[in-house]
C-alpha cells in the first residue's frame, strides 16, 4: 500500500498541487498570524511546558531535576543515583539536540541506548555544553532537565529501535489536522528526531493507522533496523491522544502548534513538549499538505461558534480520514455557547478525558 503512494511525490509540482506548505507560507500566513510572541516562552521552555501541561492535568514525564549552575554539574551522579534510566536534556532545545539518553548505569559507567557505554566525565561534559548553550535557540545560556526514562508502549516493539518513539499532532486553532509517528533508529541514537534519522510515519487523523513512512525525506517500507512492516503500524489510544494535543489550544493559546506525545507503558498518554514551530516534513510523511487542512479550519473558524474540545476532536476525525480534506467545512450545530470556548475549558480539558 504505502508503494503506491510513492509515485505520486516525485516533484515539487507536484508536492505543490497536493497543498505542500513551504517555509516562508507557514512562518508568514501561520505562525505570524496564529501565535502571539509573548505565548512563545510557554513551549520554548521545557520546564514552562511541562507545568502548564500537569496543571491541565496532562501527564508527563517525571522530572528528576535540573542543573542550572555550572558548580553543580558534579552532583548529577548523585541525583540520579535511584533512576536506573533517564534523559538529560537542554530546556530550550530542539530537534533532538543535545538530548542524552542513558538507558542504565553501574560504577561510573552510563550506557547509551546502543550499548555504548560513557563514563562520568563525559556525562558531566554533555552537561557543560548543554549550560553553555550549545544545543539552544539562540545559543543563549541554558539549563539542563534531567528526566526519567520513558517506557514506551509494547504494541510498539519492532517499530522504534533503541529509543522512544513519539507522535507528532499539529493542531490548529484547537484542532488536529495532520499526525505522525516518529520511529528511533539506529542513526538517531535513542531519539525519534526526524533531523537524527528517525523514521516518519503520517498517521491517518480519523484512526490512527499509519498511511505511509520516511526516513531521510525518502520512502520507507520497512524498519530500517528491525525490519518491522511500517504499514502495519496502529496507534492506540488514539482519540485520546487526539483529546491531549487538541487541548495544547487551551494550554497555551497559540493557534499554530506541533505537540510531541508519548505513550508510556503504564502510564499511558504523555505530553513530551510542544512545538510553536514545528517543522514540515509531517506533509512528507502523510504524502499530502498541510494547506488544505489549514484553509479548512480557516474557514470554519469564519463561519461557527467556538467550539468544545470534544466536538474539534470529533470533527476532526471525521474530516481528516487518510489525505483527504473536504473543502467546505461542515458547520456543526452551535450546541457551544462562549461559554464552551477555549478560556473556560482550560482547567478541566484533559482532567475531563482522563476519567474516560
Ligand atoms: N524522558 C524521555 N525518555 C525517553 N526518551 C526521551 C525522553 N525525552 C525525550 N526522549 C527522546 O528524545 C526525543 C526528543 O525529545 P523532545 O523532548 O521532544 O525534545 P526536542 O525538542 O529536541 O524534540 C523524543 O522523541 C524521544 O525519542
Ligand atoms: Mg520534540
Amino acid at each position: 500500500m504505502i508503494a503506491s503512494w510513492l509515485s505520486k511525490f516525485t516533484s515539487p509540482s507536484k508536492l505543490k498541487a497536493i497543498g505542500i506548505m513551504g517555509m516562508n507560507q507557514r512562518n508568514i500566513s501561520y505562525i505570524g498570524r496564529y501565535n502571539r510572541r509573548h505565548l512563545f516562552p510557554l513551549v520554548d521552555n521545557k520546564l514552562k511546558t511541562k507545568q502548564i501541561a500537569q496543571a491541565a492535568g496532562a501527564a508527563v514525564p517525571e522530572l528528576i531535576g535540573v542543573i542550572s549552575e555550572q558548580h553543580n554539574v558534579p552532583f548529577i551522579h548523585e541525583m540520579v543515583k535511584k533512576w536506573p534510566g533517564f534523559v538529560i536534556k537542554p530546556a530550550q532545545g530542539s530537534g533532538g539536540k543535545g538530548i542524552l539518553v542513558i538507558t542504565s548505569h553501574k560504577n561510573g559507567l552510563y550506557k547509551k541506548p546502543s550499548g555504548a557505554e560513557i563514563p562520568k566525565s563525559e556525562v558531566e561534559r554533555h552537561i557543560t555544553n548543554i549550560l553553555a548553550g550549545l544545543f539552544s535557540l539562540g545559543g543563549k545560556n541554558d539549563v539542563a532537565l534531567v528526566e526519567n526514562l520513558i517506557q514506551f508502549d509494547n504494541v510498539f516493539d519492532g517499530f522504534s529501535f533503541e529509543g522512544v518513539p513519539d507522535i507528532r499532532v499539529i493542531v490548529f486553532q484547537g484542532y488536529p489536522v495532520m499526525a505522525m509517528m516518529r520511529l528511533s533508529t539506529a542513526a538517531s541514537d535513542g531519539k525519534a528526531n526526524l533531523h537524527q534519522g528517525a523514521v516518519g510515519v503520517g498517521i491517518d487523523i480519523s484512526n490512527g493507522k499509519a498511511l505511509r513512512a520516511v526516513q531521510f525525506n525518502l520512502p520507507a517500507q520497512q524498519h530500517p533496523d528491525t525490519g518491522r512492516a511500517l504499514h502495519e503500524l496502529r496507534v492506540p489510544h488514539w482519540e485520546e491522544l487526539l483529546r491531549i494535543a487538541a487541548s495544547a489550544w487551551e494550554m497555551t493559546g497559540l493557534g499554530y502548534v506541533g505537540a510531541d506525545l508519548v505513550l508510556d507503558k503504564d502510564k499511558g498518554p504523555m505530553v513530551l513538549e510542544l512545538n510553536a514551530r514545528p517543522g514540515l516534513a509531517i506533509q512528507i510523511a502523510n504524502g499530502c499538505g498541510l494547506l488544505p487542512r489549514l484553509r479548512h479550519i480557516e474557514k470554519k473558524h469564519a463561519s461557527s461558534a467556538p467550539a468544545s474540545l470534544e466536538e474539534r476532536v470529533a470533527y476532526s476525525l471525521t474530516h481528516f480520514k487518510g489525505t483527504h480534506t473536504p473543502s467546505h467545512p461542515q458547520n456543526s450545530p452551535q450546541i457551544n455557547s462562549q461559554k464552551n470556548s477555549q478560556k473556560n475549558s482550560q482547567k478541566n480539558a484533559v482532567k475531563k478525558t482522563k476519567k474516560k
